[in-house]
């Protein structure tokens, strides 16, 4: 099957189809030994020999990337010493040896990527890149405005001054509410401690989001593999950040969004985990 030249080496992890762009116009993409320069020109894998710089490009190793919405009381790592549920256990049928990228505690849930691509995974994780990611929570009590604005600018936990988040009021009741928080580093336990610093304890926390990558509609133990624009948007994530961290740009924007003063919006439900552990792979 052929497929576009660009296409064929964002395939393989090793750079994003706009990195993979830039390699074949600045001549160092050749096909069976010449230089193609010509952006979407069509090769077919079985039968063409792609070289970068003069790297097989065969020789890739392919890189596999998936989301699971991690459950409720399930630990985020492969193993667990004092036999918990593991991520491990919602993986059914992936062969290849995929890595979480990143924690959720034990009781909080959603959107978990995993991957083979170890570089990817670090750099998703640097706290110099500052990749956001988005929590729906639910909290004891309703936040007041000027609550809401602390966690915005930042609040002061035992290890150091938070960067600003964005928080965004979603429902209210008597006794509780729902917000979505989004911060760009990956402290332990960062939201909650934020929420317990302006005096709110977390009940429920579900990340729905994470740089380019949503949650959408995977139900608590389901998995899917990323498509292939959702992998090239992580890799150009990655690429722009450490493109900007290294051009001494500071990589962590501002809050754009003021505290929204008029009401609540309407609810976003949450999914519950109903279904059976999937079996151990
Ligand atoms: N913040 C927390 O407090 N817990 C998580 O699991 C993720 C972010």
């Amino acid at each position: 099957m052929e497929l576009r030249l660009q296409k064929l080496i964002a395939s393989t992890g090793l750079a994003s189809r706009r990195k993979a762009e830039m390699l074949i116009a600045s001549g160092r993409v050749t096909i069976n030994g010449k230089v193609v320069t010509e952006l979407g020109t069509k090769v077919d894998p079985g039968r063409d020999h792609v070289k970068v710089d003069g790297k097989h490009l065969t020789s890739a190793q392919p890189f596999v990337y998936l989301v699971l919405n991690k459950p409720k009381n399930v630990m985020s790592t492969l193993d667990d010493p004092g036999g918990r549920d593991t991520v491990k256990d919602f993986l059914r049928g992936v062969s290849v040896r995929v890595f979480p990228v990143g924690r959720l505690d034990f009781d909080s849930e959603g959107l978990m990527l995993l991957t083979n691509h170890g570089d990817l995974a670090q750099a998703l994780l640097h706290p110099r890149y500052h990749v956001p990611k988005t929590y729906l929570i639910k909290v004891k009590g309703v936040l007041t405005d000027s609550e809401i604005a602390q966690l915005q600018r930042g609040v002061k936990l035992e290890d150091g001054m938070t960067g600003p988040a964005v928080v965004k009021k979603v429902k209210r009741a008597e006794a509780n509410s729902w917000l979505e928080v989004t911060i760009r580093e990956g402290r332990k336990h960062q939201v909650k401690r934020m929420l317990e610093s302006v005096g709110h304890m977390v009940i429920k926390l579900i990340r729905i989001r994470m740089g380019p990558l949503a949650l959408g509609n995977l139900e608590p133990g389901e998995f899917r593999f990323l498509s292939d624009y959702e992998a090239n948007a992580l890799r150009e994530l990655v690429e722009q950040r450490v493109a900007s961290v290294e051009r001494g740009e500071e990589a962590m924007p501002g809050p754009k969004r003021l505290v929204r003063r008029e009401g609540w919006a309407r609810p976003v439900k949450a999914k519950k985990y109903v279904g059976k552990k999937a079996r151990r792979v």
